[in-house]
């Protein structure tokens, strides 16, 4: 080959090559923003197909017209109904994707969508899924439900529905199960702390202990923790013994100071400062006084501290 081809194929290859490491790890970003509206096209246009399983051809709807143009359910004015509306439909939830984003997007895929619907969807209408034959297959923005990543992973099964598959659905994420409140582990199979299996079946639902437990309970009372969490203590109660709240105002004034109050909370307690009607207070507000500040006087009606009208005779 003489040199000059040479030189030129392999300036080829290497615009290929660079140009195969820009478009080879698309941003993620915009990968999962890309399906996140293709899936809110593929919602709209469910819901237009619900919106419209009871319409006919305008007017007549006459044997002649359903001869002539099919019937309306697998029409192209069918189609042009829905996707008309798939982008502006006030009623539609875009799930956080703007106009613009839709309208983009349903541009790019308006030719899978007329292809979806003279093909997968006139086959077998009730089970031809848009999101698969144009979101997944199509623009390749998402994974089918159930898979993840780049490659379209099977995700991991997360108990049922006691976690959710990172990235489920679309070409990013990490695949781990994302537990809900209570349920930890890999599949989202365990307890989490804090939390006690009810029923005592052994995959039963993980509910919250009582907050006067530290970490483990057998029950939602505070008679069933193994131990108690900081600010309770153990009492013996006519039923057992339970964790039951320290009171910290009474046990060691820990809000020292001439201006504040204590006040006991579950678990803990808040020092506060007082208002400025008061000199000396037991709790927030005016209404909290025990003593008033000069310019104030004892309330007239109710508790604490008054101002005192100056102006008035
Ligand atoms: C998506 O593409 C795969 C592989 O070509 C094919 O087996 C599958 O039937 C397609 N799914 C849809 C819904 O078009
Ligand atoms: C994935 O998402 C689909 C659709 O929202 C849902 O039905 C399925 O349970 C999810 N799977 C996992 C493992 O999170």
């Amino acid at each position: 080959m003489p040199l000059i081809y040479q030189l030129a194929s392999i300036g080829l290859l290497l615009s290929l090559i660079s140009h195969v490491a820009q478009s080879g790890s698309p941003d993620s970003q915009q990968l999962s923003s890309q399906c996140q509206a293709c899936s809110a096209i593929a919602a709209a246009f469910q819901r237009g197909l619900e919106r419209t399983a009871r319409d006919n051809f305008g007017g007549g709807n006459t044997n002649w017209e359903e001869t002539r143009l099919g019937t309306y359910a697998l029409s192209e004015t069918r189609l042009v109904d829905i996707t008309d509306r798939l982008c502006k439909d006030k009623d539609n939830e875009m799930n956080g994707v703007t106009s613009s984003e839709c309208h983009a997007m349903l541009e790019k895929i308006e030719e899978d969508i007329e292809k979806f619907w003279f093909g997968a969807f006139k086959a077998n209408p009730t089970s031809a899924s848009l999101r698969d034959s144009v979101c997944v297959n199509g623009t390749a923005a998402c994974c089918a439900y159930g898979r993840w990543g780049p490659e379209c992973a099977p995700c991991p099964d997360c108990s049922g529905g006691r976690g959710d598959c990172n990235g489920n659905g679309t070409r990013t994420g990490t695949g781990a199960c994302d537990c809900h409140p209570g349920y930890s582990g890999a599949q989202c199979s365990d307890c989490s702390a804090k939390y006690y299996r009810a029923n005592g079946e052994s995959n039963g639902e993980c509910k919250a202990c009582s907050p006067a437990c530290r970490s483990a309970c057998t029950g939602p009372l505070a008679t069933q923790c193994d131990q108690c969490a900081d600010g309770y203590e153990t009492v013996q109660q006519a039923d057992g013994a339970a964790c039951v709240d320290i009171d910290e105002c009474q046990t060691r004034s820990p809000c020292s100071g001439p201006r504040s109050f204590c006040e006991n909370l579950p678990g803990s307690y808040r020092c506060g400062d007082c208002d400025r009607a008061c000199s000396a207070c037991s709790g927030p507000g005016q209404a909290g006084c025990t003593a008033c500040s000069p310019g104030f006087e004892p309330a007239t009606t109710g508790s604490g501290c008054q101002d005192v009208n100056e102006c008035s005779p």
